[in-house]
């Protein structure tokens, strides 16, 4: 069975945990409101995906320069990536917002996502998966959100973040 962290939608567990987000009220003139109408945000007791939440496509954008640059110079991962990581940064951060509730373009550019499929080329061991994930791990803490989401929001969406990298890289482990 194909594992279900790996496909786009959102599990139980992130709308129990995104039914808790909130966003602060904009400072100063809360009449012009421009920072939540940017992002789209609901309405309050209305529910929004981790992409508005934590910040669109500006958030995941920054989120995977952060970690392909720590990539870049990383002995373990470095050497599985093509030199040129433009198309590796630009792929990734468009399947991310796709997965967490933002715009098709991935799909609509490269299909369906079938992330197990396009890892095989890759020798991913233990040591690279373990690579990759703290990679991925100090990008989401380092990376800030949108500032005017509440702090506990902020927590959750980092923790939604932390538990789908761990589960979803595990699963692309295709050697022993
Ligand atoms: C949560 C786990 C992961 C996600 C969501 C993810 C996502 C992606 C995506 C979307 C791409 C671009 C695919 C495309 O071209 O359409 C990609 C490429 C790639 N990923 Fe991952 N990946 C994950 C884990 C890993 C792990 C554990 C490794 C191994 C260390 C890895 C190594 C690579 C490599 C080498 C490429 C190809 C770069 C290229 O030749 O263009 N990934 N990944």
């Amino acid at each position: 069975m194909r594992p279900r962290e790996l496909e786009p939608g959102l599990c139980e567990e992130h709308s129990r945990i995104l039914s808790q987000v909130t966003v602060k009220p904009a400072e100063g003139d809360q009449l012009t409101g421009s920072e939540s109408e940017d992002h789209g945000a609901p309405e309050p007791g209305e529910q929004m995906t981790v992409f508005e939440a934590a910040g669109g496509w500006e958030y995941f954008e920054a989120l995977v320069d952060h970690f392909y640059d720590i990539v870049a110079d990383d002995p373990v991962l470095a050497p599985l990536y093509p030199n040129d990581l433009t198309l590796p940064r630009l792929h990734t951060a468009q399947f991310l917002q796709q997965y967490w509730g933002g715009p098709g373009t991935y799909s609509e550019q490269r299909g369906h996502p079938r992330l197990r499929m396009r890892h095989m080329p890759f020798a991913i061991g233990q040591p690279e998966r373990d690579a990759w994930l703290a990679a991925m791990r100090t990008a989401v803490d380092t990376v800030p959100m949108r500032p005017d989401l509440a702090e506990e929001s902020q927590t959750a969406v980092r923790t939604l973040l932390h538990n789908y990298f761990e589960q979803a890289s595990t699963a692309l482990i295709n050697q022993a």
